[in-house]
């Protein structure tokens, strides 16, 4: 059963800042360990609030969240040990060079020096030749990658990546997407919030979408994709229908308002999209209609849509 429980568990969750406003609003969420959760929402929607609430820099209004059964208030210590964050802002302008930066790192949670260790992470984030440079020298993709190096010297087993790739190259992009599977193989545990709709798409196992400081869509990313996969075909009816004829009534069709098209909607990914029946069997109905036209939706018109709905 252990390995089914939640690596975090997010209950209840409210935020409302000193200035009264409500950033997060009961916000209920499960991560499973060892997966990719993407969290997807406009500027101001609460991610970043979120996060640092899970890894203690924030406190919640109201509402509990365990690390790995650690309640971060009451056990801080032991659940902020198992926590990597990687912070949506930089600040790492310190004369303190890479090497010394993440050995002392490491040593505040607790762990011993592993020079191994710090040399892999440095390695696979290809800095091990500025290892001994002043981060105050290196480039904005190099200090956002020293930031990922930084918190993975406690080899943490929950990631908490906040935009990681905003402002880095497409190469690097590629090799961080590289780099966050390879952890994900190791065994930890990565959510990661991005802007980059195909960042979702490529990396994430599970998507939530939060718009407005409530968690308005978690849905696994191949559920999801199917719904993006689908599309509609309108069918602009000769004479309006008062509902879906009882002989229809096992297709996926809906009507629309006015009673003058009906909406069909099919799987872009079938073999079989099922159109030519379904207009045989309008015909069958004695249904004429005067033009169809199809459309599609992507993940971007999908996410649009649900972060532009009023609430
Ligand atoms: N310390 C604070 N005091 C008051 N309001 C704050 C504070 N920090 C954040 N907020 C507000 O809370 C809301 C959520 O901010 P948050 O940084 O969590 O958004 P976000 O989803 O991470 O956005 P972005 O995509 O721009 O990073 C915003 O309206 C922001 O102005
Ligand atoms: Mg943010």
């Amino acid at each position: 059963m252990a390995e089914r429980e939640p690596v975090v568990s997010i209950r209840d969750v409210s935020k409302t800042y000193a200035t009264g406003f409500e950033a997060l609003k009961h916000v209920d969420l499960d991560i499973h360990r060892g997966e990719i959760f993407a969290l997807l929402g406009p500027n101001g929607a609460g991610k970043t609030t979120l996060i640092s609430i899970v890894c203690g820099i924030v406190n919640a209004s109201s509402g509990t969240v365990l690390a790995a059964g650690h309640d971060i208030v009451r056990e801080f210590r032991a659940a902020r040990s198992l926590i990597g964050l990687v912070p949506q802002e930089l600040s790492t302008d310190t004369f303190e060079s890479v090497w010394s930066t993440l050995r002392f790192s490491r040593g505040l949670f607790g762990k011993p020096p592993d020079d191994k260790h710090l040399e892999r992470v440095l390695r696979d984030l290809s800095l091990w030749d500025k290892k001994d440079a002043k981060i105050m020298t290196l480039s904005g993709g190099m200090k956002r990658r020293v930031l990922i190096a930084k918190a993975l010297a406690h080899e943490p087993q929950i990631l908490f990546l906040d935009e990681p790739t905003a402002g880095v190259d497409v190469e690097l992009r590629h090799d961080m997407w590289e780099m966050v599977r390879r952890l994900r193989e190791q065994g930890t545990t990565i959510i990661l919030t991005t802007h980059y709709i195909e960042e979702a798409e490529e990396m994430a196992d599970r998507i939530g979408v939060i718009r407005r400081g409530e968690l308005i869509v978690v849905e696994d990313k191949r559920t999801l994709m199917r719904k993006l996969g689908s599309k509609q075909l309108a069918i602009q009816l000769q004479a309006p229908l008062d509902g879906i004829p009882q002989g229809l009534s096992d297709l996926p069709l809906t009507l629309s308002e006015d009673g003058h098209s009906l909406v069909y909607t099919f799987d872009t990914q079938a073999d079989d999209t099922g159109i030519a029946p379904l207009l045989r069997r309008l015909h069958e109905q004695g249904i004429d209609f005067k033009d169809l036209h199809s459309s599609e939706t992507s993940l971007e018109d999908i996410f649009v849509s649900l972060v532009r709905t009023p609430a």
